[in-house]
């Protein structure tokens, strides 16, 4: 159980229209920690300066914390689930691993408010950022990603979502916690597109056009969708999941920015297992054949209380 003591972040926040997703890595010294943790204190005050004139907006910003990090600005105790994101390497198939002590996941029904909470952001931080990667994701029209295919249709909602994304009593410490995995994925669309309809809709798992699902005795093993599903004890385990498309048409770059919340990162660790190398090892997600991770890093979640906290010491 979640106690008042312990109010999430805007994990379960509605799907937005526009994203900024920023990884930062801070530098080294004392002094960048601080700078780091009192951030952390007022990011919610950011916040509502930067949001409250525009209620209808509906801002919002997440911050995950990298596993280096927390050991420099929190140490002991730590999150049960957090270390830093484990790659995968499967024939060609490579999930990286690359570097990031702060994701912040801002969302908003519009750009201008997402970029302005983003320049406030860096600006605080300063001098004590050492690398930033900023991606600007965008709803395309059906809420499709740029494959062409609805993307989210079966994202846990309302006390579901609570369920799949928020730590609860098997971590008290952090209960009202999350974890967060995020990925680049660059798309070689002259290949997909050149790839029969029938056959993407094998690899996804559901119709292009109507978004319904293949059933399960008709889905190809390698589906997407079957290759996500994760049973436990007979009971599906879900995340929440807020994938964003993004790209620069005139340098030919599409992309999807993945983010998944869960509250074990074992579970999106198994997604991935079984996408890059397969289940059994050898059905892989065909979804990789035109997709490439540029980047991959795990965060921990803390709670609001605990984040507006973390400026005092
Ligand atoms: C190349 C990047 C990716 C693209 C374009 C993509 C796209 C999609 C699409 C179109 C669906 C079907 C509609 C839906 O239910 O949302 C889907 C489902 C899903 N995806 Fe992905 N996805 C990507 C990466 C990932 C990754 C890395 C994970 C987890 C590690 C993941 C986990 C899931 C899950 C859990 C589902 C729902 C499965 C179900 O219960 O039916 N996806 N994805």
């Amino acid at each position: 159980m979640i106690l008042p003591s312990q109010l999430p972040q805007a994990v379960t926040a509605v799907l937005s229209r526009a994203t900024v997703f920023q990884v930062v890595t801070i530098k080294p010294g004392d002094a960048n920690t601080e700078t780091m943790r009192s951030l952390c204190g007022d990011l919610a005050g950011i916040v509502r300066a930067v949001g409250f004139r525009y209620p209808e907006e509906m801002l919002n910003c997440v911050v995950g914390i990298g596993s280096d990090m927390w050991d420099r600005a929190f140490g002991l105790p730590r999150p049960a689930g957090l270390h830093p994101f484990r790659e995968i390497i499967s024939g060609p198939r490579h999930a990286v691993s690359t570097q990031g002590d702060l994701l912040f996941h801002i969302r908003a029904r519009h750009m201008d408010l997402c970029f302005e909470l983003a320049s406030q952001v860096i600006a605080r931080l300063g001098d004590a950022v050492a690398t930033a990667d900023e991606v600007h994701g965008f709803r395309y029209f059906d809420q499709r990603d740029l494959l062409g295919f609805v993307d989210g249709t079966e994202n846990p909602a309302g006390a579901e979502a609570v369920e799949a994304a928020l730590i609860g009593d098997e971590d008290a410490a952090f209960a009202g916690g999350s974890y967060v995995i995020v990925q680049k994925y660059l798309h070689d669309l002259a290949a997909w597109n050149a790839t029969p309809t029938e056959t993407q809709e094998k690899i996804i798992g559901r119709h292009k056009l109507s978004d319904i699902e293949i059933p399960d005795e008709a889905k190809a093993p390698y589906a997407h969708n079957a290759l996500t599903s994760i049973e436990e004890d007979g009971k599906e385990i879900k995340i929440l999941r807020d994938n964003m498309p993004f790209g620069n048409a005139g340098q030919g770059e599409y992309g999807t920015y993945f983010v998944g919340y869960a509250r074990s990162p074992a579970t999106i660790e198994k997604m991935l297992q079984n996408m890059f190398v397969g289940n059994p090892p050898g059905t892989y997600d065909r979804l990789l054949d035109f997709s490439k991770a540029v980047t991959g890093s795990l965060f921990f979640v803390p709670s609001a209380t605990f984040l507006d906290a973390a400026g005092g010491g």
